[in-house]
This record gives C-alpha cells, sequence and structure tokens, in this order.
C-alpha cells in the first residue's frame, strides 16, 4: 500500500481501544448527526453528549460550525469542500474511537455518497447515522442564525435546502423527528447506544 512507497509504517500503541473500553465500562462509537440547517442536530446532540456526560461515559462532541472555525477553516460550501470536511471529521472520529469515546458529530452532510464514505472510514459498525428530520419550513421559521433569509436574498450562495441539495437518508440508524422534545430524540438515542451494546 502507499505506506510503504511513503516510507510510513503504522505504530501499534500499547493502550489499545478494547483496554479502554474495558476500563471506562463501555464501548466507543460515532453517533452522526444529519439534517438541515436548523433542523436541531446540534441541540439533540448537545443534550445527549450532557446525559452521558453525567453517566460517566467519555465523549466528544464535533460540530460543524465551531469545527468549521478551526480545523476546517479554508473550506467553502461547494460540494468537493464539503466532502473534505466531512473526511477530516471522519478521520478525527476514527482516532476518538481509539480513544475509547462516544464521538458525537453535528454536520449537515447533505451527500449521500459522502455520507457513505465515512461509514467506509469507520467500519459500518461505529457509525449510527441518525437523520434529523425536520420539514424546511419549520427551519427557515426558526432560522436562528438569519442565514435561510440571507440565502432567499442571495447573499449566501450553496445553501443546503435553498440553492443547494440535502439527500435524505435512505435507511438511516435512527430517524428522529426534529420538532419532538429532546428529551423524546434523547430517549430514542439512548435505547439505540442499549441496543447496540455500546452502553449497559
Ligand atoms: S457540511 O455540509 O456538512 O459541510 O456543513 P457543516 O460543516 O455542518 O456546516 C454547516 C453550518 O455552516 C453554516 N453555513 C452553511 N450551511 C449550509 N450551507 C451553507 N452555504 C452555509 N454557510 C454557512 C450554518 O451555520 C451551518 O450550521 P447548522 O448548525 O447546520 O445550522
Amino acid at each position: 500500500t502507499n505506506y510503504f512507497k511513503n516510507n510510513i509504517f503504522w505504530q501499534k500503541y500499547l493502550v489499545t481501544r478494547i483496554k479502554r473500553e474495558k476500563k471506562y465500562g463501555h464501548k466507543s462509537i460515532v453517533i452522526w448527526f444529519t439534517g438541515l440547517s436548523g433542523s436541531g442536530k446540534s441541540s439533540i446532540a448537545n443534550y445527549l453528549e450532557k446525559i452521558l456526560f453525567e453517566n460517566d461515559i467519555h465523549t466528544c462532541l464535533l460540530d460543524g460550525d465551531n469545527i468549521r472555525s478551526g480545523l476546517c477553516s479554508d473550506l467553502s460550501f461547494q460540494k468537493l469542500d464539503r466532502e473534505e470536511n466531512i473526511r477530516r471529521i471522519g478521520e478525527v472520529s476514527k482516532i476518538m474511537l481509539e480513544a475509547g469515546m462516544i464521538i458525537l458529530v453535528s454536520v449537515i452532510s447533505p451527500y449521500r455518497y459522502q455520507r457513505n464514505m465515512i461509514s467506509n472510514i469507520l467500519g459500518k459498525k461505529n457509525f449510527l447515522e441518525i437523520f434529523v428530520n425536520t420539514p424546511i419550513d419549520i427551519c427557515k421559521d426558526r432560522d436562528p442564525k438569519k442565514l435561510y433569509a440571507k440565502a432567499h436574498a442571495g447573499v449566501i450562495s450553496d445553501f443546503t435546502g435553498i440553492n443547494d441539495v440535502y439527500e435524505i437518508p435512505e435507511r438511516p440508524n435512527l430517524l428522529l423527528d426534529g420538532t419532538d422534545s429532546l428529551k423524546k430524540n434523547s430517549k430514542k438515542l439512548i435505547k439505540i447506544l442499549y441496543d447496540n451494546n455500546i452502553i449497559s
């Protein structure tokens, strides 16, 4: 493979994911929230993380807006840059998996092939795709950052749902109604973690 061509050799770690999982008392996994801007991804991820944290679970939250202010500050919202944004977040998540954490990712990730790419990078069993399904009219009404208004005014181009695509997940691991309460949605998420033996 490329590793050898580039004189790069994979180093084994003494502290493994399995050792960490045993010590922490839970498995690691990536919970990937996808949905429109304003659908509620970040609120749900935050609410869930707080519950997990309060139950001594090792978590990490990667939120699109925040990642784009640092790690991905060089990227636009065009298709290939969204792909690179998602790829980097996927690779960071992969490192965090080895650190034994439950990683919550909140990014629009509008393209199906890009989400499939992440599932392949991480391995299917490490990836839960959660579709936060909120009608676009409700997202527009909420418009917490006034971005829909800007997109309509033509100030922002490539805005997801207005002048750029959002491809609905065909078979998400879980579909959440983004208009339901945070409590109701987090219960569904905790159940799916139990059902997948991530927590016990
Ligand atoms: S993506 O598609 O996964 O790469 O997007 P993501 O990294 O999640 O970033 C989405 C947040 O960036 C703001 N924003 C935009 N979103 C969509 N389209 C365009 N053109 C755009 N410009 C800025 C917006 O605040 C998104 O945050 P959320 O939390 O989804 O509302």
